[in-house]
């Protein structure tokens, strides 16, 4: 296709603004799906995501567009996920557009990742066309929002568009806007192959499958291609474009997007971010690329049942292959035997895995508590990256522990600003600054909202902040986060001791200031959740040799065959049944038999 008729662009929104919908319609309205096709939500495909509703893989589609009288125009839409864990993945679609859709809710205005998306979308240098969406919902104040959007970034009246995904209302003029404003691709049809991967999937007949732009040149099936980073070279097995099925084509033009099928047998060979060139008469620049993203969140995974080791490593090796963000490490836990430390990007990044992992695997895995990575340098001159609590080394090895900080942006409506202000000040974090989002709020008389910006230690957001920022904001403050700068900080090691034994996998990295009130809460929860024993058990916190909290379970025989009197054998076989079923989630430290809740307790740790 001819690059003056090829618009390439994503649409960026906060969680829940409709931005699938939106894409749904926008198929529809240029016949890419009939009616009859028509599932909602089309371009989210994972079942989970589908489920929870939220769109966790980039995906990209390609649309035909004709504006009246004018020649058809080819639209690429790229999906971008909207949660803040995969915020990392916007700025990957970016790099592959020239223009970005900003839909924002018109019942719930600019929310935090509004902010972190534009001030994305602006660094690269892209045509923001700003759209307010939901303007069917009775509560809806579309002026009001456009109000903010003016207010925000500056954008002029009638820059701003309005529609409804849900009824299709304005779609079609949306999509004139996007054909109007975005520039054609650039790049040098004549010169030699470079196109950039922003996503990969492994397919197993096709081998890695690289969804690419085009940047320069041309890339045929069967040309002989070398990826410039990782330097391996491999056989096009096909080129095509998403419709949104796959479409197979002959060649892939500069300004393009779509997929080449690379033959390659592992993603690591077929880097997100590197740059695709021919074998032979190549380029020699590679394109920007992206830094690989770290994880995060830590945690360690482990089969119930201890046997099934192997089947969690399969699991874990083929999910990898498709999300090239998650990690995974042996290790081995007194407690809970062999298991995986895995990274994630996130919490939602950890329970999307976590759940996919028992779901379409089978697998009954116990999970330890969620831990960030800190760096620790030590007296012998040394620096080490702790993930595990249990690896932390002991205190007299220790010169300082640095701890990953965020910068943390909250919007709020500005009657909860108390409330999300003692949130964050009661967790280590400092604020930063304070600024009304006005737009014609006062005019309208809806709530003014306020951008508050804070620095917080990422571990403090680990457990339980968003839900709780949600609940001090009765649902409407939303937030997004980046890291910054690393600080040094008074930590340290809780560890727990069940009948006097010390369990590893409870061990937990904390500031010394919550050390006592956390070890205690622990123990009292640790107290109701491990089942009585035939003998006492006593549940200590301690930090280094200092016991600081105890309790003690006391003695009971747990016979569940008790009120089972007389005969009924099916039902004392199901009773037992049950029973065993509920053991294969009990780990057995020492002679106590420990459930799998007792390694999440300290999620549901009081922070306040
Ligand atoms: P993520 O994939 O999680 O980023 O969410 P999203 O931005 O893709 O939102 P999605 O399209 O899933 O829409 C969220 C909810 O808003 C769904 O329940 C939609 O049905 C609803 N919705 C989207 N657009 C409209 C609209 O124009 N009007 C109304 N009334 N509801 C809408």
């Amino acid at each position: 296709m001819e690059q003056a008729l090829i618009r390439n662009f994503c649409i960026i929104a906060h969680i829940d603004h409709g931005k699938s919908t939106l894409a749904d319609r926008m198929m529809e309205t240029t016949g890419a799906i009939s009616d009859r096709e028509r599932v909602d939500q089309l371009l989210d495909t994972m079942d989970l995501e589908r489920e929870r509703g939220i769109t966790i893989k980039a995906q990209a589609v390609r649309l035909r567009h004709r504006p009246s009288g004018g020649p058809e125009y080819q639209l690429n839409l790229i999906d971008t996920p909207g949660h803040v864990d995969f915020s990392y993945e916007v700025s990957r679609s970016l790099a592959a557009c020239e223009g970005v859709v900003l839909l924002v809710d018109a019942a719930q205005g600019i929310q935090a990742q509004t902010l972190a998306n534009v001030y994305m979308a602006l660094e690269h240098d892209l045509a923001i066309i700003p759209v307010v969406n939901k303007i069917d919902l009775p509560s809806s104040d579309p002026g009001g929002v456009a109000g903010e959007l003016i207010e925000a970034f500056g954008f002029k009246e009638d820059e701003i568009r309005f529609v409804s995904a849900k009824t299709g209302e304005g779609v079609e003029d949306l999509l004139d806007a996007i054909v109007e404003e975005v520039k054609p691709p650039g790049g040098d049809p004549a010169a030699p192959l470079r196109a950039l991967i922003f996503d990969s999937k492994y397919d197993s007949y096709k081998g890695v499958v690289a969804y690419i732009r085009v940047m320069d040149g041309r890339v045929c099936s069967s040309d002989r291609l070398h990826m410039m980073g990782t330097g391996r070279e491999s056989e096009a097995l096909e080129t095509g474009f998403f419709s949104p099925a796959l479409d197979r084509t002959d060649a892939l033009e500069t300004g393009e997007v779509g997929y080449l099928a690379t033959g390659l047998k592992n993603v690591r060979d077929c880097r997100v971010g590197d740059t695709v060139t021919l074998a032979s008469g190549g380029a020699h620049a590679q394109l920007e690329g992206y830094v690989p993203q770290k994880p995060m969140v830590f945690t360690g995974l482990y089969p119930a049942d201890g046997e099934s080791y192997p089947e969690l490593r399969d699991a874990l090796e083929k999910l990898h292959l498709n999300d090239a963000s998650l990690t995974f490490d042996p290790e081995t836990s007194a407690a809970l035997g062999f298991g995986f430390r895995c990274g994630f990007l996130g919490l939602l990044h950890m329970d999307v895995i976590h759940e996919r992992l028992e779901r379409e695997y089978g697998l009954t895995l116990i999970a330890t508590a969620p831990s960030v990575s800190y760096l620790v340098r030590l007296t012998n001159g040394e620096e080490m990256e702790v993930d595990n609590p249990s690896r932390l080394p002991p205190p007299q090895e220790i010169v300082e522990i640095l701890e990953p900080w965020t910068d943390l942006s909250v919007v709020t409506p500005a009657r909860y600003i108390g409330g999300v202000m003692e949130l964050v000040t009661g967790r280590r974090g400092e604020h930063v600054k304070m600024e009304y989002l006005q737009g014609a709020t006062a005019a309208t008389g809806r709530d003014a909202r306020v951008l508050l910006e804070y620095r917080l230690p990422l571990n403090e957001m680990l457990v339980d902040f968003h839900s709780q920022l949600k609940s001090r904001s009765q649902g409407y403050a939303s937030m997004d986060y980046s890291l910054c700068e690393p600080r040094p900080a008074d930590l340290v090691k809780l560890e727990v001791l069940v009948n006097q034994q010390q369990v590893d996998a409870l061990s937990m990295i904390m500031h010394r200031s919550d050390a006592q009130a956390q070890g205690r809460q622990l123990v009292s929860q640790l107290r109701s959740l491990i089942p009585r024993q035939m003998f006492e058990v006593p549940i200590q916190a301690a930090v280094g040799n200092k016991i600081i909290a105890r309790e003690t379970i006391r003695p009971l025989r747990k016979n569940v065959l008790a009120k089972c009197y007389g005969g009924d054998v099916t039902r004392k076989r199901k009773l037992l049944e049950k029973q065993a079923e509920g053991k294969k989630r009990m780990k057995r430290i020492g002679q106590v038999e420990v459930p799998q809740e007792a390694f999440m307790a300290v999620l549901k740790l009081d922070r306040e």
